[in-house]
């Protein structure tokens, strides 16, 4: 029996699904035109065709906004009914948190409401945390509750656009899920880690006082002043990413294993949403895990590039379908990202 709950009093799960991407698309030509760099080489080092970017007139707020309100309506839960707002991002610098105010934009109420930093993995933590305090309050309290977890980033924002190694990899765009006792299926197991000494890898500038006003860094936005650019290893990124991939995924299944009394492996997952960070990534996680590419989400990474906290919800979006096909199955997501923060959920849906 592969889809244990636990023996918890209830299942909590994802009962609606969310996405927008800004209308703006930038293509490989276009980067062309910013930077020495050419198409083929984009899409052979990471599979990135094209990406989405925010225009001047729109904001991070904007993005979370419009997800949000279609997971909710996909859900048929009204805001009002929202407990708990959780939102995964990186590039909203500065309070009130974008949680409030996505909280006051939709008009939800009195919710707990709050924003979780954790590189390009912030959506697992955010669903970790979501799903720990909704198993609290019925365990406890016996209350059911309803979360609304968003992955959301405006990467073009801290995007230093001479940085040919950065900037081609980078889009954004915004995901959510609305978390509810279901019989859709449900959150199985999480697993978070994180190691600060890989700070130095993967990082954004400090930002008062890091580039002067008249700082020629600028494309797409008409920022004015200073901006927190992203600086990368590329190359050391790309080893930390694969390995804490796939320590993730066997110590998420270990966990359920364990409080489940069952013996699932790799081979018993149905489907797996890796964080889009670009092809070559994934299919050495692909490799070390033995999996065959229809198990793998790898669309987003190509119409999206790298949208950080967004790009596994993004990725529930554009398989929406495969949430209702009948009979149950067993989904990881995974991601990893700066800090070095990484996780993994194991899911069950049941179409
Ligand atoms: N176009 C053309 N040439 C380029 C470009 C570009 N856009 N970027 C770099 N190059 C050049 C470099 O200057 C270098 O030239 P040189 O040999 O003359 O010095 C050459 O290509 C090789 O550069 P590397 O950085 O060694 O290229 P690599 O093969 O490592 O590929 C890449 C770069 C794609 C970034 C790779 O390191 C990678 O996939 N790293 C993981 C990065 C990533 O996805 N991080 C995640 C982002 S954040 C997150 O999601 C948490």
């Amino acid at each position: 029996m592969l889809v244990g709950n636990w023996g918890m009093s209830g299942t909590f799960g994802f009962a609606g699904f969310g996405s927008f991407v800004p209308e703006a698309v930038l293509t490989n030509a276009d980067l062309e035109k910013i930077v020495d760099t050419s198409d083929e080489w984009i899409l052979r080092r990471t599979g990135i065709r094209e990406r989405h970017i925010l225009g001047k007139d729109e904001s991070i707020l904007d993005m979370a906004v419009a997800a949000s309100r279609r997971a909710l309506d996909d859900a048929g839960v009204r805001p009002e009914e929202i407990d708990d707002i959780r939102v995964g991002v990186n590039t909203w610098m500065r309070f009130p948190s974008l949680a409030t105010q996505l909280q006051a934009a939709l008009e939800i109420g009195a919710a707990s409401a709050s924003d979780v930093s954790a590189g390009c993995a912030g959506f697992i933590y955010a669903v970790e945390a979501a799903h720990g305090a909704m198993y609290l309050e019925k365990e406890r309290y016996g209350r059911d509750t309803t979360a609304l977890v968003v992955g959301v980033d405006g990467l073009s924002h801290v995007t230093d656009w001479t940085d040919r190694s950065t900037c081609v990899l980078l889009g954004d765009g915004a995901g959510a899920v609305v978390m509810k006792q279901t019989d859709r299926g449900a959150v199985l197991a999480t697993h978070t880690s994180a190691d600060g000494r890989y700070g130095d890898m993967l990082w954004s500038d400090f930002v008062l006082g890091t580039q002067s006003k008249d700082d020629p860094r600028e494309f797409t936005h008409e920022t004015t002043g200073p901006r927190p650019y992203l600086h990368m290893d590329g190359r050391k990124v790309y080893v930390v990413a694969v390995e804490s991939m796939v320590r993730d995924v066997h110590r998420v299944i270990e966990k359920y294993n364990i409080a489940s009394g069952e013996s699932i492996t790799v081979e018993d997952i149905d489907y797996f949403y890796p964080h889009q960070a670009n092809m070559r990534i994934l299919e050495s996680v692909a490799k070390r895990l033995g999996l065959p590419p229809e198990k793998l989400y790898t669309e987003g990474v190509k119409r999206y590039g790298n949208t950080s906290t967004a790009s596994i919800p993004l990725g529930y979006m554009d398989n929406r379908a495969r949430f209702d096909l009948p009979g149950k199955r067993l989904e990881i997501d995974m991601a990893f990202g700066a800090g070095f923060a990484s996780g993994a959920v194991l899911r069950s849906v049941v179409g």
